[in-house]
């Protein structure tokens, strides 16, 4: 198992260019399902769950051509197989998104139960509510969903809760569907109008997006012919903007969508931090110590909560006493754990956590939980004095292309290193 080893302190310093999001590449993979044609998608992001939602894909019968490293020719025109391989879509949580695309391409789909970060309990009965709406029968047993309709019919569907999967969930099952779907209390994440982006221009008619209420007017058939370009990863963004405010450095982000970032720019003035935004990059510069702050995490256009534990490496070397409210996971702050193991003064109980800055923190071996939390530790090591080691780095190569090469080039001093047996 790998680790990286990280030397600190550094100040990061330079320029660094931002992926394309990994949040809508593993939700754009599984739409290219509902067109009967050939694709090319770029900006696609290098990481695991991308390269598993590939393999996913060409067991049903696509067949996918690597241009680059970002960017891929998909033909899915000829789709042979409903039945998703149950050892690859235990392992990533975007594995959900097969069944709308199934059930919409196919009128069936048998998909396991998606995996993903340990972050507490993750219904999808929001997803379920959706595809029964449109006429579908769905079944959970065995570690597997089913899914089944002669035709989708469409209708309106009431989000219970704000959720970005069943969100996109409803918008894949409902683009072929007969007539319109309207989809009330939406989640308005960038990656979800990206989604949406995509379809329309596969052909399909989806409107609203970036709202609370989409409404899709169902068509016969998507068509291919068309490359498509990722959005910028707005929180591997935020992860950097983050970074340069805990190292006391100053980055220029490239290929972001400054728009996106407002909610962890606005945190950042709090803090003490500055933050300039061009067209298409960010700079983000910090020279003293953040002040203190109270950060409460929300569906967009609120503080993401997969930046809540890089926020909490910034709020842990704060001046003063600061607290986040996690209201969107019941079990995010396990880094918090590892994070005292490097000096760090946090209590953390049920979705809440108090930190009590400390001026530095100091080098151990640590694990990552799960992605943002490896992300965060990362960070943790970078401003950290002496030697971390951060082990479970699967978990930041799921969702992080080329993460220690970007941060060296800031100056980091980090080196990956092949442990076979590292485990916690
Ligand atoms: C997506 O997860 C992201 N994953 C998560 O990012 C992110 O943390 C989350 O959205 C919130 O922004 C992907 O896009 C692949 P939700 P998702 O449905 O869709 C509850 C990362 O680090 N809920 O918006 O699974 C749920 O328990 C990952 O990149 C229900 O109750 O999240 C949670 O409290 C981690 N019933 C809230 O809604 C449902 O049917 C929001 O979850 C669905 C969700």
């Amino acid at each position: 198992m790998d680790k990286l080893v990280i030397s600190g302190p550094t100040k990061l310093k330079g320029e660094v260019t931002i992926s394309g999001a990994k949040n809508a590449a593993v939700a754009i993979l599984p739409a290219t399902l509902l067109i009967d044609g050939v694709c090319k998608i770029d900006n696609l992001p290098n990481i695991s769950d991308v390269k598993m939602s590939c393999k996913i894909l060409e067991q049903l019968g696509a067949k996918i051509t690597w241009i680059t490293d970002n960017e891929i020719e998909i033909d899915t025109r000829e789709i042979n197989c409903t039945q998703a391989p149950l050892d690859l879509t235990s392992k990533f949580r975007a594995s959900y998104y097969l069944i709308g695309s199934l059930l919409g391409r196919c009128r069936s789909a048998e998909v396991g139960l998606p995996g993903g970060c340990n972050l507490g309990a993750r219904p999808i009965d929001q997803h379920i509510k959706a595809f029964e709406a449109l006429g579908a029968k769905v079944e959970v047993a065995q570690g597997k969903i089913t899914a089944k309709v002669k035709k989708l019919v469409g209708t309106s569907i009431y989000m219970d809760i704000v959720s970005v999967g069943a969100t996109i969930n409803a918008i894949l099952a409902s683009v072929l569907a007969e007539g319109t779907t309207t989809i009330d209390n939406a989640a308005k994440e960038p990656h979800i109008v990206d989604v949406a982006n995509f379809l329309n221009t596969m052909g399909a008619d989806i409107r609203g997006a970036g709202t609370d209420v989409i409404k899709i007017n169902g068509v016969k058939k998507l068509h291919g012919n068309t490359t498509y370009s990722v959005v910028p990863d707005q929180i591997e963004a935020g992860t950097f903007m983050l970074a340069a405010v805990a190292s006391r450095g100053d980055i220029l982000l490239k290929n972001c969508i400054p728009e996106h970032l407002d909610c962890i720019t606005a945190k950042i003035f709090e803090i003490g931090g500055t933050v300039e935004d061009y067209r298409d990059s960010i700079r983000v510069s910090m020279n003293k110590r953040p002040n203190k702050a109270v950060v409460k995490t929300l569906p967009y256009p609120g503080f993401p909560t997969d930046l809540q534990p890089q926020m909490g490496v910034v709020l842990s070397l704060a001046d003063g006493t600061s607290m986040i409210h996690e209201s969107i996971w019941e079990s995010r702050f396990q880094y918090t754990a590892e994070l005292n193991k490097m000096g760090a003064k946090i209590t953390a109980q049920g979705k809440s956590a108090v930190f009590e800055g400390v001026k530095s923190l100091t080098g151990a071996p640590v694990y990552a939980t799960d992605l943002r939390a490896g992300a965060a530790l990362l960070i943790a090591g970078v401003v950290a004095n002496g030697e971390t080691q951060l082990y479970n780095i699967e978990h930041i190569d799921r969702g992080y292309e080329n993460i220690e090469e970007k941060f060296r080039s800031l100056g980091a001093n980090i080196q990956r290193v092949v442990e076979p047996n590292a485990n916690n």
